[in-house]
């Protein structure tokens, strides 16, 4: 232990200390009931913000010790205290109690027993209120990297897949009705682009989450001279909230971030719809690793898709928690409400949930590193003979045959009420339009020629559409390198 800065002192006991954070001060008469004690603690959620909480105590000393605030002495023993009980709460050792509610006070006390008055110190310019702000903030910009680092392997995933299929051809849906053929690639590479925008989004959250609420105290700012720039400089943060009121009250970057989380799963949803689509025995498109799957209690032969249909599920519960911590904001007057104690452990979920199941998606779609081969394995197997043989039901072509039209100079609208005078016989015979002999063609429209049957294959429909952004696969195979480029 260091030796307190200010002389000779009766030195309280934790238990004493823990009687007195119970009981705030001589002002109450009454201890807190059971309930209300239970009630009011979050320190069994919010003791996950340990590391957080000891990093922002550090900067909030290691300044307050620059402006001669506390002596170096006093700031020394804090390090030491603090770094002893990061070790205890990394070992598991910490003894966390309800009577201390939270984790500010939690360790705060302990730090007290460790160093004596250096502890009780530390709190000098600061309340908790402007504690938890930053330490939540601190904690969620840790975790935003994590989800960053996971929306690029799944990413890359997708992009690994497309880059085995650019010339797989299954039918594009408008309605869930059969409408132009599409590369598989062309197809996934859609989701890369929503998970692209939802790390551009995450990116733009950050740097709200990524400024300092410390330094403005309960709510009005401090006596102290305290440097605030310099706390935000050692937290890495990029720049302090410049109003004390909102600093310590405001959860608009917590709402932010359940937002973007909400999107992204709402993006893994869709992906998951269609995956449980593809897989089904009337698709049979794609097969996913079994490891992903569950079988059925009563019947031998399922495979079900449970973890696609799963992430779907809790899409719900993310877009829930957005719903929760919305509507915790609405009707707080300024400053700081407890109501703000709720905010943890939708955004705790809400990260949780969100890292899961994009580790989880990650793997499914694009596999697992083989330990000896290094080449992945195991993510999802296209049955590209299936999706092939649904292309070429449901006259995806059709589009195709009118633009072959307007091309030898009719008007687009005559020549799409064409089109539909072909197709109405095309599906009386049970045939598709490639399989009408050319002079039946021809009776439709004098114009037509053989060079019409190169129109009508898939092939022929993708490379036509060879456009900026087109599914033709020398577009498709730009966009890949592009996106291979961008997550390197
Ligand atoms: N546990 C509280 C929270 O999560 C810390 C701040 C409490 N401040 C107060 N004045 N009661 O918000």
């Amino acid at each position: 232990m260091s030796e307190p800065s200010t002389p000779a002192q009766p030195q309280p006991s934790a238990n004493q200390l823990a009687t007195k954070a119970q009981a705030w001060s001589s002002l109450f008469s009454e201890p807190m009931s059971e309930l209300v004690k239970r009630y009011t603690a979050s320190v069994f959620f919010d003791k996950r913000l340990w590391r957080a909480d000891i990093a922002g105590s550090l900067a909030h000393a290691q300044m307050l010790a620059t402006q001669g605030i506390i002596s170096q002495d006093d700031h020394a023993a804090i390090e030491k205290g603090l770094a002893q009980i990061a070790q205890e709460i990394e070992a598991g050792r910490f003894n966390w109690q309800l009577d201390l509610e939270d984790v500010h006070l939690n360790i705060e006390a302990r730090l007290t027993a460790l160093v004596g008055d250096a502890g009780k110190r530390l709190h000098t310019g600061r309340s908790r209120n402007d504690q938890v702000a930053t330490d939540i903030r601190l904690w969620l910009r840790e975790e935003i990297d994590r989800i960053n680092a996971l929306l690029q392997a799944l990413q890359l995933s997708l992009v690994e897949v497309a880059e085995r299929n650019v010339e797989v051809i299954l039918p594009g849906f408008t309605h869930l009705q059969v409408a132009q053929p599409v590369s598989f690639a062309h197809h996934l590479l859609a989701y890369v682009e929503m998970f692209a925008r939802d790390a551009e989004r995450l990116c733009d959250v950050r740097r709200r989450v990524n400024r300092l609420p410390l330094g403005s105290a309960a709510l009005a700012g401090t006596t102290y001279p305290l440097d605030r720039a310099l706390v935000a400089q050692i937290l890495g943060m990029e720049g302090v909230c410049e109003n004390s009121l909102d600093a310590v009250s405001d959860r608009d970057f917590a709402i932010e971030f359940a937002a973007a989380a909400s999107l992204i799963m709402v993006h893994i949803s869709r992906l998951s719809e269609e995956l449980i689509v593809w897989m089904s025995q009337n698709f049979a498109f794609i097969r996913i690793a079994d490891r992903f799957t569950t079988g059925s209690s009563i019947m031998p032969q399922k495979k079900n898709p449970d973890v696609p249909e799963l992430a779907r599920g809790k899409t719900g519960r993310v877009v829930g928690h957005l719903m929760g911590l919305i509507t915790l904001m609405k009707g707080q007057p300024l400053a700081y409400n407890k109501d703000n104690q709720e905010d943890k452990e939708p955004l705790f979920d809400t990260v949780d949930t969100l890292k899961d199941t994009l580790r989880i998606f990650a793997e499914m779609v694009g596999g697992q590193p083989n330990p000896t081969t290094g080449q992945k394995e195991g993510g999802i197997t296209v049955n590209a003979a299936a999706m092939r043989a649904a292309a070429q039901k449901g006259y995806a072509t059709a589009t195709d045959l009118a633009d072959y039209l307007v091309k030898k100079g009719l008007p687009f609208r005559d020549a799409h009420e064409t089109v539909a005078h072909a197709v109405k016989l095309a599906t009386e015979r049970g045939v598709d339009l490639s399989e009408l002999p050319l002079s039946e063609l021809q009776a439709f429209n004098p114009h037509i020629t053989d060079d019409v049957f190169e129109v009508l294959s898939l092939e022929g429909s993708l490379n036509a559409r060879n456009t900026l952004g087109g599914t033709a696969p020398a577009q498709v195979r730009q966009q890949l390198a592009r996106h291979r480029q961008r997550l390197a």
